[in-house]
C-alpha cells in the first residue's frame, strides 16, 4: 500500500481507545470524571501510543444504561462540561495526531427523550411512528431479552394509550422505529452535527438490532424497508460531510459470526460500516488461553472472510466495557472458559460472560498478560483498548453487574487512585480494591518502572503503527508442532511479518521455515535485540518461554526500512 492511502484510511492501522468520562479523571473535584479531565491527559494517551479515543455517551441521560440511554443527543451532559469543552478536547487531541469517534446509538433511545415522551402521549402524535408500538399482546419474550435479570422480556405495556412498545434493552430503553424515514433523517442530522464539531468518526452501537424494523413504517402501513438501506444512508451521508484529507469511519458493534457479519460491511461493494469489532475472535482467544491450546484461535482467524473491500476492516480487543461475552461459543466451550476464567458465580454475567478483567482472570501473571497484549496487537485488524487495560486494572467485583470493570482509573498511589479529589463516597464509582488497587496498579508507578505492562504496550503501539501490514496484510497460519503457539504471518506487499505466541507456561522450540526467500533474508526481531538468518531449507529455531512471543520482521537484503 502507498503511504497515502494508510493516511487516507487511517483507521487501518490506528489504535484506538475507549474512554468512559464519569471515570477517567475528575478535574473540578466533583467525584465525576469530565471533558477537561481527559484534557489533561491526552499526552498520556499520545506516549502510550494511542492514535484514535473513543468517546463512551456523553449526552444529557438519565443513567439507566450507563449513559446509552440518551434524552438529548445534541447536547452534553453538564456533569462532564459543556460544548465548548468538547471543541477544546477535540483540538487538543488533534494537535497531538489522535482522532476522536463518539459512541452514536441508533436503536434506541432514553424514555425521558422528548421523541418518546410525544410518541407515548397519543396515538396521533407526529412522533408516535417513532417507536415501534403494539396493540395485540405480546407473546413471551424473556428469551430475547438483552438484560435478563432487569428485564422479563422485550414489550413494556404503556398504560396512556393502553399499547406496547419494544426494547430489546432496558424498559427505559425504548427502540427507535429505523425504518421510519423521519428517524433516519434524525439520525444523520445528529451525526452531521458531531462531525461539524470535528469528530473523525462513529462507534455504532447494537447495529443488528437497529436494522431489524423492516415493515413497521407506521402504525397500519406495512411498506417493506430494506434493513441495510439504513446502514448505506449512514455511510453515504458519513462520505459526503466528511471532507478534507482522510475520511471518517463508522465501526459498527456487531456481535454476530464471521458470515453474518458479511452484510454489514455492506458484501463486496462494501458500502456500509467500514469496521466492526471481530466478537468470533475475541471469544476464540478466551476459549484459546483458557486451553492453553492456539487452535480455537487460529481456526477462527482462518475462516474469517478476506478479500473485504478495501475500506473495511476488522477492530480487535481482549476487553471491553461489557461483559466478556462469551455467547458465540458453543454451551461446552463457554463453560470451559467460565470454570476457568470466572469460577465463583458472582463473577459471571446473565448466564453468558464475565464481569472482569484481564488481569485477574490471570492472577496478575505479568508474563501471561504481556504475552496477551502482544496478540492483541498482532493481529490482523486494529487493537482497541478500554481505559485502565494499559496499566493492568482489575476490577471491583462489588460494584454490581457490568460496573465492575468500570471502576475509576488509576493515576497514582493518592487518594481515590488520583482520579478526583472528592470524599469517597462521592465518587461516580468505587475504586478497586486488594492487589489491583491503587496502591499496587497506577499510571504514575507504571511510568517509572521500564519493565511495566505501560511501557510495554506503548512499545506494541508504536511498533504496530509502524508496521502497516498489520493493519492491512494478508494472514497464513503457519504450520509448526506445536499446539500452544500460534505462528503467524502478515503480508502486505513486500512487507511481511512473522509472529509467535506461546499461550502456555512451557518452554518451546518453534521452528519455522520460510521457502522461496532470497538468501541474505534475516528475521528481525522488532521488541527486543535479535536477528537471525532465514534459510531456505532448513527452519530457523526460535526458542519461546513460557508465554514467550516474538514480532519478527522478514527483511530482505536492500529493504530500506530503519530495523
Ligand atoms: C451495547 C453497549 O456496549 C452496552 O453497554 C449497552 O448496554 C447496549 N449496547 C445498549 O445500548
Amino acid at each position: 500500500m502507498r503511504i497515502t492511502d494508510t493516511a487516507d484510511l487511517w483507521y487501518k492501522n490506528a489504535v484506538i481507545y475507549c474512554v468512559d468520562l464519569e471515570t477517567y479523571l475528575d478535574s473540578d473535584g466533583d467525584g465525576i470524571g469530565d471533558l477537561p479531565g481527559l484534557t489533561q491527559r491526552i499526552d498520556y494517551l499520545a506516549d502510550v501510543g494511542v492514535s484514535c479515543l473513543w468517546l463512551m455517551p456523553f449526552y444529557p441521560s438519565p443513567r439507566r444504561d450507563n449513559g446509552y440511554d440518551i434524552s438529548d443527543m445534541f447536547g452534553v451532559d453538564p456533569r462532564y462540561g459543556d460544548h465548548g469543552d468538547f471543541v477544546e478536547l477535540v483540538r487538543v487531541a488533534h494537535d497531538r495526531g489522535i482522532r476522536v469517534i463518539v459512541d452514536l446509538v441508533i436503536n434506541h433511545t432514553s424514555d425521558q427523550h422528548p421523541w418518546f415522551r410525544r410518541s407515548r402521549a397519543s396515538k396521533d402524535s407526529p412522533y408516535r411512528d417513532f417507536y415501534v408500538w403494539r396493540s395485540d399482546t405480546p407473546p413471551d419474550t424473556s428469551e430475547e431479552a438483552m438484560f435478563p435479570g432487569q428485564e422479563d422480556g422485550i414489550w413494556t405495556y404503556d398504560e396512556k394509550t393502553e399499547e406496547w412498545y419494544l426494547h430489546h434493552f432496558l424498559h427505559t430503553q425504548p427502540d427507535l422505529n429505523t425504518a421510519n424515514p423521519q428517524v433516519r433523517e434524525a439520525i444523520t442530522k445528529t451525526m452531521g452535527f458531531w462531525l461539524q464539531l470535528g469528530v473523525d468518526g462513529f462507534r455504532v452501537d447494537a447495529v443488528p438490532f437497529a436494522i431489524n424494523q423492516t415493515t413497521l413504517t407506521g402504525a397500519d402501513q406495512h411498506e417493506f424497508v430494506e434493513p441495510h438501506d439504513y446502514l448505506r444512508t449512514l455511510r453515504d451521508f458519513l462520505q459526503r460531510r466528511s471532507s478534507g484529507t482522510s475520511s471518517a469511519m463508522i465501526l459498527g458493534e456487531v456481535n454476530l459470526p464471521h458470515q453474518d457479519q458479511l452484510a454489514f460491511f455492506g458484501g463486496e461493494d462494501g458500502d456500509q460500516l467500514t469496521m466492526q469489532f471481530d466478537f468470533t475472535v475475541n471469544q476464540k482467544t478466551f476459549l484459546s488461553f483458557a486451553r492453553e491450546d492456539a487452535r480455537p484461535l487460529a481456526e477462527a482467524l482462518s475462516e474469517r472472510p478476506q478479500n473485504l473491500s478495501v475500506e473495511t476492516q476488522y477492530a480487535n480487543f481482549l476487553r471491553n466495557h461489557d461483559e466478556l461475552t462469551l455467547d458465540l461459543l458453543s454451551a461446552q466451550e463457554r463453560d470451559e472458559v467460565l470454570d476457568t476464567f470466572a469460577p465463583e458465580e458472582d463473577m459471571r454475567f446473565a448466564g453468558r460472560g464475565l464481569r472482569r478483567r484481564l488481569p485477574a482472570m490471570f492472577d496478575g501473571d505479568p508474563r501471561r498478560i504481556k504475552m496477551a497484549y502482544s496478540l492483541l496487537f498482532s493481529l490482523p485488524g486494529t487493537p482497541v483498548l478500554f481505559y485502565g487495560e494499559e496499566i493492568g486494572m482489575g476490577e471491583n467485583l462489588e460494584v454490581p453487574g457490568r460496573e465492575a470493570v468500570r471502576t475509576p482509573m488509576q493515576w497514582s498511589q493518592d487518594k481515590n487512585g488520583g482520579f478526583s479529589s472528592a470524599r469517597p463516597s462521592k465518587l461516580a464509582r468505587k475504586v478497586v480494591k486488594g492487589p489491583f488497587g491503587p496502591e499496587h496498579v497506577n499510571a504514575a508507578q507504571a511510568r517509572r518502572d521500564p519493565d511495566s505492562l505501560l511501557h510495554h504496550v506503548g512499545r506494541l503501539a508504536r511498533r504496530y503503527r509502524d508496521c502497516p501490514e498489520l493493519g492491512w496484510g494478508e494472514l497464513t497460519i503457519l504450520d509448526q508442532p506445536h499446539h500452544e503457539v500460534l505462528a503467524h504471518r502478515m503480508t502486505s506487499g513486500d512487507q511481511s511479518m512473522v509472529l509467535i505466541h506461546n499461550l502456555s507456561p512451557k518452554s518451546l522450540v518453534v521452528p519455522l521455515t520460510l521457502h522461496d526467500e532470497e538468501k541474505g533474508t534475516e528475521l528481525i526481531d522488532l521488541l527486543q535485540d535479535g536477528a537471525c538468518a532465514v534459510d531456505a531449507e532448513q527452519a530457523t529455531e526460535v526458542t519461546l518461554e513460557g508465554y514467550g512471543y516474538r514480532w519478527l520482521r522478514v527483511k530482505r537484503p536492500g529493504d530500506p526500512r530503519l530495523l
